[in-house]
C-alpha cells in the first residue's frame, strides 16, 4: 500500500510484477473492478513502543526509515505521517542498481531527507543500506526506526536497535494462505531466544517491534 487519501477513499499500490498474482494485478486497467479484502493485520504506529504518547509530539525526535527493495512501498503514507506532526523523517533506500530505486521525488516533496545506497554503487553509497544507519544515530534526539524489506536487512536492523536501545518497528514479509489468521502458515517468532511464542504476520503484524521480534535468517 503506497499512498491513501482517506477523504476521497482512495489509495494506490506499488507493485513489483514477480510472478503470476503481480503480473494479473499490474494488467488491471483504469475503472476496472477487483475483489478485494482488507484491511489486513496492523500497520507502522507513531507512538512510543508503550502506546503512551501517541498524541503528544516529539520535538526532539527523529523518525529513520529504513527500506530494502520493495520496503519502500509502506514508507511514503508513514513519512507524509511524520511531516504532519512537524517531525525529522529521513529514509534509507537501498537497492541492487539505481535503476530499482524508486519514489526519490515523492519523498523529497515531503521534506523528508532521501539517502540512496546501490550495491553496486551506480547510485548514492556503494554497498548495503544497513551501512547507512550509524551516520544518522544522532545522540541529542530520540530515535525510532521503521524497517521493512529482505530479512537479512530486518535481522540487522533489529540487532543494531537491541545494541543502541533504540525504538525499532519491523514490518515482517512471509508467504501467505489465507491471510486472515486461519491457516497459521506465515508465523515468526517473538520473545527471546529461550522462550517465544509464535505470531501470524498476516493478524498479529507484520508490524512488530523490534525488542520483541526473533528474526530467523531466510
Ligand atoms: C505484509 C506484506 C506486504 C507486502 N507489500 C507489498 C507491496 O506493497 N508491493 C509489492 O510489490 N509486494 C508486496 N509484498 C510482496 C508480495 O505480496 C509478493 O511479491 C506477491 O504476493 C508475489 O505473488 P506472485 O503471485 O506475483 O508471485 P509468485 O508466483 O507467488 O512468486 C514469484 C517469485 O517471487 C517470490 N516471492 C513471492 N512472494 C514472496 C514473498 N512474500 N517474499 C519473498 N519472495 C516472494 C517467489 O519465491 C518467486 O521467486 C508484500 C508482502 C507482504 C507479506
Ligand atoms: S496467512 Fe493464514 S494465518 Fe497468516
Amino acid at each position: 500500500l503506497f499512498d491513501v487519501d482517506e477523504e476521497k477513499g482512495v489509495f494506490d499500490l506499488l507493485v513489483k510484477v514477480v510472478g503470476v498474482g503481480s503480473r494479473i494485478l499490474s494488467q488491471r486497467s483504469e475503472r476496472e473492478m477487483v475483489d478485494l479484502i482488507g484491511p489486513l493485520g496492523n500497520g507502522f504506529s507513531l507512538s512510543d513502543n508503550s502506546g503512551q504518547r501517541e498524541l503528544l509530539t516529539w520535538s526532539d525526535s527523529k523518525h529513520l526509515i529504513v527500506a530494502g527493495g520493495m520496503g519502500i512501498a509502506p514508507m511514503d503514507v508513514l513519512a507524509r505521517r511524520v511531516k504532519e506532526r512537524g517531525e525529522e523523517v529521513v529514509v534509507l533506500f537501498g537497492a541492487v542498481s539505481r535503476n530499482e530505486v524508486l519514489c526519490s521525488s515523492e519523498f523529497q516533496e515531503l521534506g523528508a531527507l532521501f539517502v540512496v545506497s546501490t550495491e553496486d554503487g551506480s547510485l548514492g553509497k556503494m554497498g548495503k543500506v544497513s551501512s547507512l544507519i550509524p551516520e544518522y544515530l544522532s545522540r541529542d534526539k530520540r530515535i525510532q526506526i521503521y524497517a521493512c524489506g529482505p530479512r537479512g536487512l530486518l535481522k540487522e536492523v533489529v540487532e543494531l536497535s537491541r545494541r543502541e536501545g533504540l525504538l525499532c518497528q519491523v514490518s515482517m514479509e512471509e508467504r501467505m494462505a489465507c491471510g486472515l489468521g486461519a491457516c497459521r502458515s506465515c508465523v515468526c517468532k517473538v520473545g527471546t531466544e529461550s522462550q517465544f511464542e509464535y505470531k501470524r504476520v498476516c493478524r498479529d503484524g507484520p508490524v512488530f517491534r523490534g525488542e520483541e521480534l526473533i528474526v530467523e535468517k531466510g
